[in-house]
């Protein structure tokens, strides 16, 4: 465990770790040294063969109300270019277990854009989704006008991006920006459950279809059916795969070791 704040993060006995942010008098807003503890959270539980699933939260009030803009205001194109924070989200975005997004309160510019690097997204009705960069003479700068628009089509994405207006976590699901919606109060422990669920899953199977999923996003369909096809034969060679069919046929609960 490490609690070197800015950012929290803990190992459970379950298979599950939790990253949290904690700048809570920022609403979690994203400066650098946030950025950063995040990218080594990341980094120390990717490696770690016992994290299974990982829950990136923030708080009640805040999953993250964007980039610190105390730390834009004075900044130039050249300062910007070379504070190349575009790195520690590439480690986030490389982390090869899933990622569940926990959304409670303000998920806006910078930290939707985290939250739409994760793979899974739960998000409270009254949660506020958006990107706000417009209003502040800017614009999405880390996927939230190409992310956003894979995942929700052109017109909510220019809708979302030209008025800079939040939507509710209810109408974010709705547009298929989030998988599940659920009330406020219940965000954390629904993704903690459901993480619990993918950890108890044959590890390789799931790093498999993540990296098939996402692979297969931006690629043409036919390269895309193959590379899934590849790794599902990949798939027949493991120790798992083996015990997860024998203990179906068998009736009894499968015992997954990773290999
Ligand atoms: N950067 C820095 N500080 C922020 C912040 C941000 N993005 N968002 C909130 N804060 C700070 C406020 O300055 C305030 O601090 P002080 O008390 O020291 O003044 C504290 O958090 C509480 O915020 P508010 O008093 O504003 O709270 P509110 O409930 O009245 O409003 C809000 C909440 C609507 C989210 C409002 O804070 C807001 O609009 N925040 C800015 C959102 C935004 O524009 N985000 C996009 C940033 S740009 C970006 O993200 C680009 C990118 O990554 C590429």
């Amino acid at each position: 465990m490490s609690d070197s704040a800015p950012v929290v993060w803990e190992k459970r006995a379950d298979g599950v770790a939790t990253v949290r942010i904690a700048r809570p008098e920022a609403l979690n807003a994203l400066n650098l040294a946030t950025r950063k503890a995040l990218a080594e959270a990341f980094s120390a539980l990717q490696d770690d063969p016992e994290v299974r699933c990982i829950v990136l939260i923030g708080d009640e009030k805040a999953f993250a109300a964007g980039a610190d803009l105390k730390e834009f205001v004075e900044a130039d194109t050249v300062e910007i270019m070379k504070r190349r924070s575009e790195r520690y989200w590439q480690t986030v975005a490389r982390t090869s277990q899933p990622v569940i997004a926990a959304i409670q309160g303000y998920a806006l510019g910078g930290g939707l854009e985290l939250a739409m690097i994760c793979d899974i997204m739960v998000v409270g009705e009254g949660a506020q989704l958006g990107q706000p960069e417009v209003r502040v003479g800017i614009m999405p700068g880390a996927g939230g006008t190409q992310r956003l628009t894979r995942a929700v089509g052109k017109f909510h994405a220019m809708r979302l991006c030209l008025t800079g207006k939040p939507i509710s976590g209810r109408e974010a699901y709705e547009i298929g920006l989030a998988s599940l919606v659920v009330p406020d109060g219940e965000v954390l422990d629904t993704a903690l459950k459901m993480a619990a669920g993918i950890a108890k899953l044959p590890p390789l199977a799931v790093t498999t279809i993540k990296e098939a999923i996402l692979q297969g996003e931006n690629a043409p369909l036919e390269t895309a059916l193959t590379l899934e096809r590849k790794a599902f034969h990949t798939l027949f060679a493991t120790e798992d795969r083996r015990e997860g069919m024998t203990a179906f046929i068998e009736k009894r609960k499968p015992d997954f070791k990773g290999r």
